[in-house]
């Protein structure tokens, strides 16, 4: 294609920016800066465009020394300016796509920062939407935005959806090495966008439209809940039949073929997995289908939470102790390990049902310093012989790395473990999922 934007792309002279600097923007952005070309963070968190600013990264996944060195090259700089976008050549939007207490998808951040956009749309423009959406956001909410400018798609402006398949702390996979779909309105925005993306991510996959980009993401969270929901609810029943269901996915998982390993788990936490499947179910329902296995997956995740505190339960009550009066410790509130991201962690249910019961509940994670649960503002205690001993349960909500298990094991009066990390130590005092 000979077009001007694809000059621009191959000279790295493309102007980018990048709108929302979260756990999804702010990799991306940083990825663009170090394969070649200038760009711009936007955020409406002043707050974070300081840091940013500074070079202190707020994401665990880029280091601060990351961040300077592309600010020192002067390839990145950030504002929270939306005017920055009448210079800027392809930008792609980061924005969060949270739920609304009722379950119904709340996308008024897509809209704030699509006017934002269309507010200094110019002709020769790429748009690309990175947010978890239900199928059609793109041709429905973002294209008839754009065009009330007069502009026309395909032609002088170009728009795609590209799901963020980021997947925080892994170590063998970031922005650039985790392969990218593309989907445009038309096949020229299609084949802007993969351009675009081409020139910083070692692999690009278009597909046919953005309604099919759309799917793509929400197959591959739907996928996940659902198989976890299956692993949770194997784990219950193993539970009620006596059988260790660790040991069983373990061997499960010596089958070369036709099988996956899942864990089961206290519930599912992050901004995406309990999500994003209410995106799809949403949309469905408008078109009077129900969503069975996406609303049987979240029944049984959403329950595992409850399915601990029983457990909680089970070892206070060997110890004769109630929950009322009893000191239960909490390992890990992140929602996985080595994070420190608490959104929809499990953990939040366990400790206000703890809360609930008029428990004492004490809590270490040495990435999330404060937690607030029912207006109770808890603080993060360092882990020491002294704090095991004086809990009456100590309950592993998430297995960071830096736990001593064996130590853990030796000092606590009696331990829930929801991840299997006491595995090897049949301690009668120790209660597994
Ligand atoms: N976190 C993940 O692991 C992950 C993975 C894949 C996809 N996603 C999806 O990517 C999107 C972003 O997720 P995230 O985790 O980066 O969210 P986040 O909350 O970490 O970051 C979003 C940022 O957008 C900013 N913002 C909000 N409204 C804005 C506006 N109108 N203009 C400019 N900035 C604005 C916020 O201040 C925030 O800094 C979501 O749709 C999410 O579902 C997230």
């Amino acid at each position: 294609m000979d077009h001007p934007l694809q000059e621009k792309i191959t000279s790295r002279t493309l102007r980018i920016a990048v709108v929302g600097l979260g756990y999804v923007g702010l990799p991306l952005a940083v990825t663009f800066a170090e394969a070649g070309f200038h760009v711009t963070g936007i955020d409406v968190d002043q707050q974070k465009i300081d840091r940013a600013s500074r070079g202190e990264s707020y994401i665990p996944d880029i280091s601060s020394g990351t961040l300077q060195a592309v600010i020192e090259a002067k390839r990145i700089h950030f504002t929270t300016d939306f005017a920055a976008l009448d210079d800027i050549d392809a930008v792609s939007i980061c924005v969060p796509t949270p739920l609304r207490k009722t379950r119904d998808p709340d996308i008024s951040y897509i809209i704030s920062a699509t006017q934002q956009v269309r507010a200094r749309l110019h002709p020769g423009q790429l748009v690309v939407l990175e947010s978890t959406i239900y199928p059609g956001t793109t041709d429905e909410v973002l294209l008839p935005e754009l065009q009330s400018t007069g502009l026309k798609v395909g032609v002088d402006f170009f728009l795609a959806f590209s799901p963020e398949r980021i997947d925080p702390g892994n170590p063998n996979f970031d922005t650039r090495n985790t392969p990218k779909i593309v989907g445009g309105v038309t096949p020229a925005c299609t084949e802007l966008a993969q351009a675009y993306y081409g020139a910083a991510i070692e692999r690009v996959v278009p597909v046919s439209s953005p309604r099919v980009a759309e799917m793509v993401k929400l197959l591959e969270n739907t996928f996940r809940a659902v198989n976890i929901g299956l692993v949770n609810e194997i784990a219950i029943m193993c539970g009620k039949l006596s059988i260790d269901v660790w040991e069983v996915i373990n061997a499960a998982a010596t089958k070369p073929f036709g099988f996956m390993r899942f864990l089961p788990g206290p519930g599912l936490g992050g901004h995406c997995i309990p999500v994003d499947p209410h995106y799809l179910s949403w949309k469905l329902k408008t078109l009077d289908y129900t969503a069975r296995f996406i609303e049987l997956a979240a029944e049984i995740n959403s329950s595992m939470p409850y399915h601990v505190v029983n457990k909680i339960n089970d070892a206070l009550n060997e110890q004769r102790r109630s929950f009322n009066g009893a000191t239960v410790l909490v390992l890990g509130v992140a929602y996985k390990p080595n994070v420190g991201d608490v959104r929809e962690s499990p953990a939040l249910d366990i400790i206000q049902e703890l809360l609930a019961r008029k428990t004492v509940v004490l809590y270490n994670d040495e990435y999330i310093p404060s937690l607030t649960v029912r207006n109770c503002l808890l603080h993060s205690q360092p882990v020491s012989s002294g704090l095991l001993q004086a809990a009456d349960c100590v309950v592993i909500v998430t297995d960071h790395n830096y736990y001593d298990v064996p130590w853990i094991i030796r000092e606590a009066r009696s331990i829930v473990d929801t991840r299997n990390m006491t595995r090897g130590y049949n301690d009668e005092k120790v209660f597994r999922l």
